[in-house]
C-alpha cells in the first residue's frame, strides 16, 4: 500500500496511474476507520482497479471545538486495516498540507434548502467545511468513483448537489449503512459511549424501524413526536431532531401524501456524544 502525506505526490502517482487509463475508486474518511468504512473499500476494491483512501479530520467542518478534540484519532490502527483489506493508496495529509493559508472561506456554491435544514440548522458551517475538503480531496485524487454512506445522507445529498453543479466528472455511489449487530449504525463516535449508554443506543435504530411500521397509519407530526419521547425514555438521551423528509428536497413532509419518497432522519445526544442515524421509509 502506498502511503502518502502530501498533495503533490499523491497527484503525481495518481496521474501516473490515470495515463494507464485504470479506474480509480476513493473512500474519504476522517480515520477511526470501523467495518462501515471497510464495507466502503472493498465495494471500491471491487469496482476499480486502484483504491485511494484519505484520512484528514477537517478541522473546519467542526463546529464544536470539543467535538474536534475529542474526535478519535487511531492512525497506526487504520493504516494496519487498510493494508489488510488491500487498499492500493493512503493519503494522509496534516491540516498545514491541507490548508497553507489556515483558510476558513465560504465555499459560495448555493445549496438552495439543502444545507438550511436538519444537520444545517444545528451545525452552521459543517457542510460548506464538508464541500470544501471533499472538493480539494477530489481535485487531488480526480477518481472515477467515490464512495459514501447513506448514514450519512444529507452529506451525500450536498456531495451529489456540489458534484452535479459544478461538473466534476466523479461517479458518486452511495452504499449502505453498515449496522452492529443490535442494530446501532457503525460510526467512528460509538466508541465514546459509555458501556451503558453504548446498550441503550440500539433503541434508535429500533424506534426508527418502529416509525416504518407507523407509516400512512400515524399522521406525520403525532409520529415525530411519538418517537421523540420513545429515543428520549432513555436516561441521558436527548434528540436534537426528528425529522421525516423527501429524500431529495430534504424538505420536511406534513402528511404522507408522498410517502414512497419519505426518508425519516435523527440527530441524538446520547450523554455528550452526539450520533445520527436515518431510514428510508418507502423501502
Ligand atoms: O464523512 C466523513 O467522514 C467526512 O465528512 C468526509 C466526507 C471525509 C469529509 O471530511
Amino acid at each position: 500500500m502506498k502511503q502518502f502525506t502530501h498533495i503533490a505526490e499523491t497527484a503525481d502517482y495518481l496521474e501516473i496511474q490515470r495515463e494507464k487509463d485504470l479506474m480509480i475508486g476513493f473512500v474519504p474518511t476522517m480515520g477511526a476507520l470501523h467495518e462501515g468504512h471497510l464495507a466502503l473499500i472493498k465495494r471500491s476494491l471491487q469496482e476499480n482497479d486502484i483504491t485511494v483512501c484519505s484520512i484528514f479530520v477537517n478541522p473546519i467542518q467542526f463546529n464544536n471545538n470539543n467535538d474536534l478534540a475529542n474526535y478519535p484519532r487511531t492512525l497506526s490502527q487504520d493504516l494496519k486495516m487498510l493494508e489488510s483489506c488491500g487498499c492500493d493508496v493512503v493519503f494522509f495529509p496534516d491540516t498545514a498540507e491541507m490548508y497553507p493559508d489556515g483558510e476558513t472561506i465560504s465555499f459560495g456554491l448555493n445549496f438552495g434548502t439543502l444545507d438550511k435544514v436538519l444537520e444545517g440548522q444545528f451545525r452552521p458551517g459543517h457542510f460548506n467545511g464538508v464541500a470544501i475538503v471533499v472538493k480539494k480531496l477530489f481535485d487531488i485524487v480526480q477518481p472515477t468513483h467515490a464512495y459514501f454512506g447513506k448514514k450519512d445522507f444529507q452529506q451525500l445529498a450536498i456531495i451529489k448537489h456540489m458534484v452535479y453543479a459544478m461538473g466534476i466528472p466523479v461517479e458518486i455511489i452511495p452504499c449502505e449503512t453498515i449496522r452492529e449487530v443490535d442494530g446501532l449504525a457503525m460510526s467512528s463516535r460509538n466508541t465514546r459511549l459509555s458501556p451503558a449508554e453504548r446498550k441503550l443506543a440500539s433503541g434508535i435504530y429500533q424506534t426508527l424501524l418502529n416509525v416504518r411500521e407507523k407509516i400512512g397509519k400515524t399522521p406525520v407530526p403525532e409520529l415525530k413526536e411519538w418517537a421523540v419521547k420513545k429515543i428520549e425514555e432513555n436516561d441521558g438521551f436527548r434528540v436534537e431532531y426528528f425529522e421525516i423528509v423527501d429524500q431529495e428536497s430534504l424538505m420536511p413532509m406534513e402528511d404522507w401524501t408522498s410517502r414512497d419518497r419519505a426518508v425519516a432522519l435523527v440527530a441524538v445526544f446520547v450523554g455528550d456524544v452526539r450520533l445520527i442515524d436515518n431510514i428510508e421509509l418507502f423501502s
